[in-house]
């Protein structure tokens, strides 16, 4: 009984949705003339795929605020900001993301991020651990660095909601980045994107003089290989 009732309904969602609009009425006259028009609603799927934004090439590189098409140009607040060119002068340059090199803007003490908020003397406490991390494809191996990332963030920014604090512990693909995951809740949103430039930055140790690709357990099992 309960199912029927579900199953009417949604033929009467059918029927005054536009789906009957296949006859040359347009979707808006049939709304208009329905007895009882109930607004329909229309799924927003235009955006279904622009999962990583950094694939898509931008027309102004670092826009003011109110032309990035990320602030609200109908808030006055967004014009208080200051445009990012003009704050960004003479720092040292990346070919990616918004191009300036955030890490060498550091190392090079052109910048010096605040570490308290209200205690201007806090500093920052930086840790020198590379993690290496072995890549099973033929790209080159992936190795993490504490030091770059400690100098803005703390041990809490990562460990442990986004990596457990332990040498491959944590299951990392390129795929789970793209779509903002791991490295991915980072990079390409507030650190440097993923993009064919960048790749080194992160895959930055060449692979073992003797190294093969890893083979499957099915065909290491095969007694014909
Ligand atoms: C930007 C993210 C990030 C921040 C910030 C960060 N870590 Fe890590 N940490 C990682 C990643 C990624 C790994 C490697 C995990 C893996 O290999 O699966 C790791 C690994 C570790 C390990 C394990 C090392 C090993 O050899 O097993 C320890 C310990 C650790 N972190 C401590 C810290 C401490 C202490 C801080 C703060 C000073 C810190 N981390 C800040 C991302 C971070
Ligand atoms: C922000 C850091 C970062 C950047 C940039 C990056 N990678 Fe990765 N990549 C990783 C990590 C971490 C892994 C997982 C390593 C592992 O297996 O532990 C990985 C894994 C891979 C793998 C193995 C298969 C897979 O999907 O996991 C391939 C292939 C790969 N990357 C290719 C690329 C290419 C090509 C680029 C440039 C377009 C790139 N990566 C840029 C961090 C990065
Ligand atoms: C919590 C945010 C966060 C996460 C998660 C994160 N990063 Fe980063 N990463 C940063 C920031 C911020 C910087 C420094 C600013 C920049 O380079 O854009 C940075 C810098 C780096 C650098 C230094 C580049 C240089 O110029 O020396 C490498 C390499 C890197 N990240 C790799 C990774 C890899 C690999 C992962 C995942 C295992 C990862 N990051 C996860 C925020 C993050």
């Amino acid at each position: 009984m309960k199912n029927k009732i579900i199953l009417t309904s949604a033929l009467a969602l059918v029927i005054s949705g536009p789906a009957f609009s296949a006859d040359g009425v347009s979707a808006e006259e049939v709304t208009a003339s329905a007895a009882t028009p109930e607004p329909v609603v229309v799924a927003q799927v235009a955006g279904a795929n622009v999962f990583n934004r950094n694939l898509k090439k931008v027309k102004v590189k670092n826009a003011p605020p109110p032309e990035d098409g990320i602030h609200d140009p109908e808030n006055e607040g967004t014009y208080v900001l200051q445009p990012p060119l003009e704050a960004y002068q003479g720092l040292p340059t990346s070919p990616y993301g918004n191009y300036v090199d955030w890490v060498k803007a550091i190392d090079e003490k052109k910048l010096q991020p605040r570490w308290d908020r209200i205690d201007s003397s806090e500093e920052a406490f930086v840790m020198d651990l590379d993690v290496l991390r072995e890549v099973k494809a033929s790209v080159p191996d992936v190795i993490f660095p504490h030091r770059q990332h400690t100098e803005w963030l703390a041990c809490s920014n990562c460990h442990p909601a986004i990596f457990i604090p332990q040498k491959g512990a944590n299951q990392i693909n390129m795929s789970g980045i793209l779509l903002g995951q791991k490295c991915g809740v980072c990079h390409g949103k507030v650190s440097f994107p993923i993009t064919t430039k960048s790749c080194k930055k992160c895959h930055s140790q060449p692979k073992p003089e003797d190294w093969t690709p890893p083979l499957s357990e099915a065909t290491l099992k095969n007694p014909w290989r």
